[in-house]
């Protein structure tokens, strides 16, 4: 059996490598049921370093073929092998080591390493893949010059990438043909790739703006090539982007995007030669839905911007993940609000960076605050890990991402800048750490701000937990003087409660941006440190501190964590009507948006109550009212309006509910969503009516918006009154110009409508897009979460000839929506659910751990839940510990979640 011994690396157990390995040169002999890989390797012992320090190479499902040094062969017995470990003793203090060994890419379905997709081979290397290639350092500190030669048969393979540029090419006697790559920049092995397959490419070339001539091209399917032109005009404004707002250029000839269609995660930025997720690559107007076009242009941005953050300077171990991932999140983040504001006036440009903020802060609601609330809480740079591929978490990216935030806030634009600049001044062709990051910020918040630092600012990145900011208004009438006091507290969290020490940590640096409303909804101008405006940065940096403003002549109404400028839970006891005022009259959209979600949160989570204790649910008029203001709100564009009024989701209510009772939420919020929908019939039917597009497609902000909004209004109506309003799904179903309108119509029939149309709907989408993955994806996803489907109909979609496993993107579609995203089928009282998720986890973990140890992470939070669930899921986690031969991955999921 496989169970592996759980082993825990703790971050301060870092040793620096002792060897160097300067170069290495590898030849593949590329075949899918045996691929022979020769590497030869520079060692130099390290300065210091006692010879008899073995060289200790990690390796995994690999047959060893041979081991040489300085070109003589080593005889079995003159090296080791033990737990994945090859050790070479007696090694010259300089010398050549050649390694050939064998591995089977067309049985590897974990993805890791080299995989065959299709008919073609890809690798995917971060965090520990490589050592599924060949016995190597495989850790990011050691960094080497490659020269790779690719061999395969022109028939199967006639296209030969890897990174750098091609040096040479050509046939050989033995019919086959061969490419030889040199990458010039020393990398660590989790930046290698190949790509080796029947593709087609569309490209272009451009000018970086020192004026060198580059080639970009995005690789993908036969037959795919129409959908590659959005990928590929987004790479072109990735380059130009990095350059015009942090003054960084291409630094190759060539740089290279390859769709796979079966891929882990979401993309991978090796050096040159990205690997991406087919999803997030492809697209046109039949295919591909608005949120595609933008989720696109996020992660070819992400993907391209770690070519500067995270390998020009990567990280010294994975405990610095965050490094470059939350670093690169944040530069995706400000590229996508750059791109939707840009050519707008200030107002518009406005909205339109607090639209994606919105949606950044919705996600991170969605999926860290749970994650830092429950067993596997960490802190953005983790202290240990059993799995470095379980780390890939909403915290290192998303709140990594907010820490860096708060930085560029502390900074400004400008003083960020020049922290960025310092960094690579600094760090450019190095492994360093969080801390060298944020040495090189606090050189210039320092001079910036003297007599201040960052010393309190960096617990953020060793605690975890949400921390919770309380905030109390004192108004002076007389004095006419208004005194904020802001109070934080950062109690354990996941381990850190088994630590009775620690129940309190410290406080954090927290800039909390703030503003004061009179009565009226008018902004009122606040003074400090000799500044007057609408918005102040309160920095708290103690567990209590007040700020007075002076000629407040009322009570004001305060406008709370503006633009989120923490990633923080802010307590305040609000009244509905204050809450009205906001969600009408506040200057700044972000805070305008949280004041009705959190007014639309208190009704749900009220109705939710009422409907475990078996009374009637209600609608407050307060909120109808905002509603119907947003709506009619005709100074507000329509994908603002479109994110104003969505209710918020059913995971963010989870964690405002103690215990969590995800069926109560689903029909307190579904109440409101139908009265809603019923009491504003007329306003959605007009909204819906002024928001169609026309002519050509476009995925940009305005057209996107537009249809998001009549989508919106769709599903209202159809929660509202489905009888009277299912003709006009129908009828958008069957007109629909693009995927974002099919999709919004066919939603709207599966969760609300009734009779034949629906199935007859859902059959003929599957008969038009049957040849396309990535729809059918969308055609499993929306089933597996339409209100209906219940644990039976899920397994009845998994008998789909069209279904499988051991495509992630599929298996994601289905089994993960199901379980992580329709909560009325995965908590079904019979516990049917959990018995599905329990045999899905270990029916995936055979295949491919990383992506089972993701399934398994929907029972996270299990001791949350109310009683009559919590045992069930409790349960099944059991189930899944005993069963022998889990992977590492998965392992360490189910036992943090159970201890
Ligand atoms: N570095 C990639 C990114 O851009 C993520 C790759 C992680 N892959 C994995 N199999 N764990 O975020
Ligand atoms: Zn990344």
């Amino acid at each position: 059996m496989r169970t592996e011994q759980a082993v825990t690396v703790a971050r301060g157990d870092y040793l620096p490598y002792p060897y160097a390995i300067p170069s290495i040169a590898l030849e593949f002999d590329l075949d899918p049921a045996r691929t022979r890989v020769l590497s030869r390797l520079s060692i130099e012992r390290q300065p210091g370093v006692p010879a008899d320090t073995p060289l200790a190479l990690k390796g995994e499902d690999l047959a060893l073929v041979s081991v040489a040094v300085d070109g003589s062969p080593i005889a079995e017995g003159g090296y080791t092998i033990s737990d994945g470990v090859l050790r070479l003793t007696g090694l010259p203090a300089a010398c050549e080591v050649e390694i050939v060994s064998d591995c089977r890419p067309a049985e590897n379905s974990t993805l890791m390493g080299l995989y065959v997709s299709g008919a073609s081979l890809f690798t995917q290397c971060e965090a520990e893949g490589f050592r599924r290639i060949t016995w190597f350092a495989d850790r990011p500190d050691v960094m080497s010059r490659y020269r790779v030669t690719l061999r395969g048969t022109r028939a199967d393979y006639p296209l030969l990438l890897s990174n750098g540029n091609l040096v040479d090419a050509g046939d050989l006697p033995d019919g086959r043909h061969q490419a030889v790559w040199e990458d010039p920049h020393p990398k660590p092995c989790y930046l290698f790739a190949l790509v080796a397959g029947n593709l087609t490419c569309r490209e272009l070339r451009t000018r970086t703006r020192s004026g060198r001539d580059v080639l970009l091209q995005v690789y993908s399917d036969p037959g795919s090539e129409s959908q590659t032109e959005w990928a590929l005009a987004s790479l072109e404004r990735s380059l130009r982007w990095d350059e015009d707002r942090f003054g960084l250029e291409l630094d190759l000839d060539r740089f290279m995007v390859v769709a796979a269609r079966d891929f882990n995660m979401g993309a991978m930025e090796n050096k040159g030669l990205n690997i991406f997720n087919a999803a997030y690559v492809l697209a046109d107007p039949d295919t591909a839905t608005d949120a595609n076009y933008l989720a696109i242009e996020a992660v070819i941005g992400h993907e391209y911007f770690h070519n500067w953050t995270g390998n020009r300077v990567t990280c010294r171990d994975w405990f610095q993940l965050s490094l470059k991932e939350g670093l690169t999140v944040f530069r995706d983040q400000e590229f996508t609000a750059d791109m939707m504001a840009r050519g707008q006036d200030a107002a518009a440009a406005a909205s339109a960076r607090a639209v994606k903020r919105i949606d950044d802060v919705a996600t991170l609601r969605a999926a860290q605050f749970p994650e830092d609330a429950g067993p596997m809480a960490h802190p953005i740079r983790p202290e240990s890990y059993q799995e470095i591929g379980n780390f890939y978490t909403a915290t290192v990216y998303e709140k990594g991402a907010e820490v860096i935030r708060m930085q560029h806030t502390l900074l400004g634009e400008a003083g960020f800048r020049a922290g960025m600049d310092e960094y690579f001044r600094r760090h450019d062709g190095q492994a360093v750490t969080c801390d060298d990051f944020v040495d090189a910020m606090e050189s210039v918040y320092r001079d910036l701000h003297p007599g201040r630092d960052l010393s309190v600012f960096r617990r953020w990145y060793q605690q975890a937990g949400t921390p919770r900011v309380s905030v109390t208004l004192d108004h002076d009438a007389a004095a006419q003087r208004c005194t904020v006091t802001l109070s934080q507290r950062n109690p354990a969290v996941g381990v850190e409660k088994q630590d009775a020490s620690a129940q309190e940590k410290p406080p954090l640096h927290i800039p909390f941006a703030l503003g004061l409303l009179d009565p009226q909804g008018r902004a009122l101008p606040l003074t400090l440190d000799g500044k007057t405006q609408e918005t102040v940065l309160l920095e708290l940096t103690t567990a209590s501190a007040q700020w007075t403003f002076e000629n407040i002549p009322a009570q004001p109404i305060p406008s709370l964590l503006r633009d989120f400028s923490a990633p923080v839970i802010v307590d305040y006891p609000w009244t509905d009507a204050a809450l009205a005022l906001l969600s009408a009259h506040d200057g700044n959209p972000f805070a305008r948006w949280e004041a009705g979600q959190e007014l639309a949160t208190r009704q749900i989570l009220a109705n939710a109550a009422r409907h475990q204790a078996g009374e009637p649910l209600a609608a407050d008029p307060t909120l109808v009212d905002a509603w119907r203001a947003t709506l009619r709100d005709p100074k507000l564009d329509a994908a603002y309006r479109a994110r104003a009024l969505m209710l918020p989701s059913e995971k963010t209510l989870a964690e405002r509910m103690q215990p969590i009772d995800p069926p109560a939420l689903a029909a307190a919020r579904d109440f409101l969503r139908a009265e809603l929908g019923r009491q504003l019939a007329q306003d959605w039917r007009a909204a819906y009516q002024d928001n169609q597009t026309e002519g050509a497609f476009s995925p940009a902000p305005g057209p996107a918006g537009r249809r998001a909004l009549k989508n919106l209004s769709l599903a209202y109506l159809m929660a509202g009154d489905a009888a009277a309003n299912q003709a006009l799904a129908e009828t958008q179903y069957r007109g629909a110009a693009n995927m974002t309108d099919r999709m919004g119509a066919l939603s709207a029939l599966v969760n609300e409508g009734s009779g034949d149309a629906v199935g007859q709907a859902i059959a003929d989408f599957h008969t038009r897009w049957q040849h396309d993955p990535l729809v059918i994806d969308k055609w499993f996803a929306l089933q597996a979460t339409a209100r209906g489907t219940d644990v039976a109909a899920a397994r009845a979609l998994m008998a789909h000839p069209a279904f499988t496993l051991r495509n992630p993107n599929r298996a994601r579609a289905l089994v993960f929506q199901f379980c992580l995203n329709n909560a009325r089928g995965l908590h079904a009282a019979d516990g049917a659910g959990y018995d599905f998720w329990a045999e899905q986890v270990l029916a995936l973990d055979a295949l491919n751990p990383e992506v089972a140890a993701r399934l398994a992470r929907a029972m996270d939070n299990w001791a949350r839940y109310a009683p009559a669930l919590r045992t069930g899921m409790q349960a099944a986690l059991g189930r899944v510990r005993a069963h022998a031969g889990l992977s590492r991955n998965v392992a360490e999921i189910v036992a943090k979640a159970l201890d």
